[in-house]
């Protein structure tokens, strides 16, 4: 067999190529956009591509699953759940596709999405029983995607996290992150094995009732462009240009800049709306980054924006993104809301009873940012 595993720096995304090398078939597994990688390994191999799989539908980063299987006349796989408004083939659970000598078999493993699907690779030559498995957001290295996103559960999470720590110790994880906001606790590393997750990821010894209380109390912040992001992966729009694919140096505003201000500059407050309710620099105006490419047209082109989070990373990746879309009078605030109270800004609350955010906020839920910790 080939296997290669591919990272993607900017997005914190892992995705992957199987292969025969006997027939010389493929499948590619959660394709990111940028498709050339996967071109010049088919071109330089000689793969047939034959499958093209997505293991849900993704929140954080456009798939390119799509454009690959119209291109090499692939089959596009989604487990029959996955509702989405283009044709594709349906996989259910315990279904195996073949590939050449290989097996892939489907474990429907819902909880981050109702459709997330893992994939144990079986090699019967060598062995009946599966020696590796990805695992799309289900398990993470150290982890559990996070429950939240559009139809997620986390009690089917548990089930799911219990189904797969059932898999033999020798069985090697591939996930769908090593970082990024689909989790809040990744180690980082880009795989691992049932085995050391069954000892040593901090959910897996939860009974059911405290994985539901610390899987699903506090979660990261909605990626930066989820909603057009989601929309695309769907096919009930075409925003492909929603990633962050550019490194534009982005200017950052201190607070004494952003005390004095200026009478027409805008101040953008790219956290949840919760958070933004539980206090705020008084006058911002809140657009939250998951938001950002659907509510572009609300960002003012002719005065200074100030973009603030918590803590300076989502409101530098955002400012970053308006620079992208040709918005430049652009500054990230240093520190945030957080150096802002810290300093003795006065906050603004939407209410006096508005309850304390849920939202974890790591230097590892945003892969691809600058590499400085909150
Ligand atoms: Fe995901």
């Amino acid at each position: 067999m080939y296997f290669k595993q591919f990272l993607n720096e900017r997005c914190g995304c892992a995705s992957y190529v199987v292969a025969s090398r006997r027939t010389h078939e493929a499948a590619i597994i959660d394709p990111a956009i940028e498709t050339e990688p996967y071109d010049d390994l088919l071109r330089e191999r000689g793969f047939q591509l034959r499958y093209v799989i997505d293991t849900h539908i993704h929140a954080d980063h456009v798939s390119g699953a799509r454009r690959l299987a119209s291109q090499y006349g692939a089959e596009l796989c989604l487990h029959e759940s996955a509702r989405v408004a283009y044709p594709y083939r349906p996989l259910h659970d315990r279904q195996e596709l073949e590939l050449g000598q290989l097996r892939l078999r489907v474990l429907h493993t819902p909880g981050h999405r109702p459709e997330l699907i893992s994939l144990l690779i079986v090699n019967p030559p060598r062995s009946l029983e599966p020696s590796m498995v990805l695992t799309g957001d289900s398990l993470l290295v150290g982890d559990v995607g996070r429950p939240d996103f559009g139809g997620g559960d986390v009690a089917a999470q548990f089930e799911s996290l219990t189904n797969l720590l059932r898999l033999p110790d020798w069985v090697a994880v591939f996930p769908g992150h090593f970082e990024g906001p689909c989790g809040k606790g990744m180690c980082g590393r880009p795989s691992t094995t049932i085995g050391f997750e069954r000892l040593f990821n901090p959910l897996a010894r939860l009974d059911r009732r405290e994985f539901i209380d610390r899987v699903g109390n506090g979660v990261p912040p909605r990626p930066l462009n989820m909603t057009a992001i989601e929309a695309t992966n769907r096919g009930r729009a075409d925003m492909p240009w929603v990633m962050l694919t550019s490194s534009p140096v982005v200017r950052e505003a201190g607070m004494d800049e952003l005390r004095a201000g200026t009478s027409d500059a805008v101040v953008l407050d790219v956290r949840e709306p919760e958070e933004f309710a539980s206090g705020h620099v008084p006058g911002a105006v809140n657009l939250p980054q998951a938001e950002l490419a659907t509510r572009l047209n609300d960002v003012p082109r002719d005065r200074p924006v100030y973009v603030i989070c918590q803590g300076g990373f989502r409101s530098l990746r955002a400012a970053q993104f308006l620079c992208q879309c040709g918005i430049s009078n652009v500054a990230s605030v240093k520190g945030g809301t957080e150096a802002w109270r810290s300093a003795g800004g006065e906050l603004t609350q939407e209410s006096a009873s508005a309850p304390k955010p849920g939202i974890v906020e790591t230097e590892w839920a945003h892969a691809g940012g600058l590499s400085y910790s909150i």
